[in-house]
């Protein structure tokens, strides 16, 4: 994400944008429930978590969860609960040490990224052997799709033109790539020996009269629109079979950004500067986010 891309996630009104539409996040937060086949995990990771939209729906499924995003603005508006942390950093670089989450998520993130392979590597890092990755995105070549471009006029340059009243705020966008081919998302994947597992489509609950529909209604066809080009916005699952048996989780997550050296941080603290042992350098915590 390069800094007039930044800038475009900064004007954007999060709230406003998500006004509404309640619908969306329960139709996803039921494929999400259902992808993870309703376990309790240890450590959940989403990134590019944003404001937490999700957040409350995540953390019913594990005893710790981190939301990662680039902007700390955002994840300052997620609320401190225990059990809950906030790492600001960009995914390409994370500060965590190999194989330590159990599940991670990025819903609506890998349009808006720089470089999906080089952030797949990334989070392939830090998933446990055995551990569940879900990414979700959207596509070119659906139905919906097809309707934005028609009815809605939408333009690459125009991706917010979905709903009109968005049309007017935001006129162009810097985000270098936005829609791509599922199979695009097929390759990166497996590039990095990582293959999915289950599909399932959302996002038609977001158009028209079908916003009056429950909910329930596209999360039971999910799995099937998922093997179709029907819906614009897929949830692939994927599962990490490695068996790698070297990682020691003596329960530090931590590594220093710089000289990739473990480290102990306290997640507890809210103001707080401290130093890399190894290397000297600055870590921070501000209003409760960490700068690592
Ligand atoms: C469209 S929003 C989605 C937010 C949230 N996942 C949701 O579904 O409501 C994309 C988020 O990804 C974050 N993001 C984009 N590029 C990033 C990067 N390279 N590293 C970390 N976060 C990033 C943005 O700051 C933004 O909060
Ligand atoms: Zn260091």
């Amino acid at each position: 994400m390069n800094n007039s891309d930044e800038n475009d996630f900064l004007k954007l009104d999060f709230d406003r944008l998500w006004k509404g539409r309640e619908n969306v996040t329960a139709v996803e937060s039921g494929i999400i429930k259902s992808l993870l086949g309703n376990r309790h995990f240890g450590r959940i990771l989403e990134v590019g978590a944003g404001n937490g939209r999700l957040t409350n729906n995540l953390i019913k499924y594990c005893d710790n969860y981190y939301a990662l995003d680039k902007i700390s603005n955002f994840l300052e508006k997620i609320n401190i609960k225990s059990g809950i942390f906030k790492v600001a950093c960009d995914l390409e670089f994370t500060p965590f040490r190999d194989g330590v989450f159990d599940v991670i998520l990025m819903v609506r993130v890998l349009n808006f990224i720089e470089n999906p392979a080089i952030s797949i590597k990334e989070l392939h890092r830090i998933l446990k052997p055995g551990g569940i990755l879900i990414l979700s995105f959207y596509h070119t070549g659906s139905i919906a799709d097809l309707f934005d471009i028609i009815i809605n006029q939408r333009t690459e340059k125009n991706i917010w033109a979905r709903r009109s009243r968005d049309k007017k705020r935001v006129k162009r966008s810097n985000f270098r790539e936005f829609f791509f081919k599922k199979s695009y998302i097929h390759r990166i994947l497996s590039d990095e020996n990582l293959f999915i597992n289950k599909a399932a489509s959302s996002g038609l609950e977001d158009y028209l009269f079908l916003k009056k529909l429950p909910p329930a209604i596209f999360i039971k066809l999910s799995y099937f629109l998922g093997r179709s080009l029907i819906a614009p916005h897929t949830f692939f699952s994927v599962l990490n079979k490695e068996s790698i048996s070297d990682i020691d989780d003596d329960g530090n997550l931590f590594r220093c950004i710089k000289c990739k050296q473990s480290i102990e941080i306290n997640q507890s603290e809210f103001n707080y500067e401290t130093k890399c042992p190894s290397c000297g350098h600055k870590i921070i915590f501000n209003n409760g986010v960490l700068l690592p």
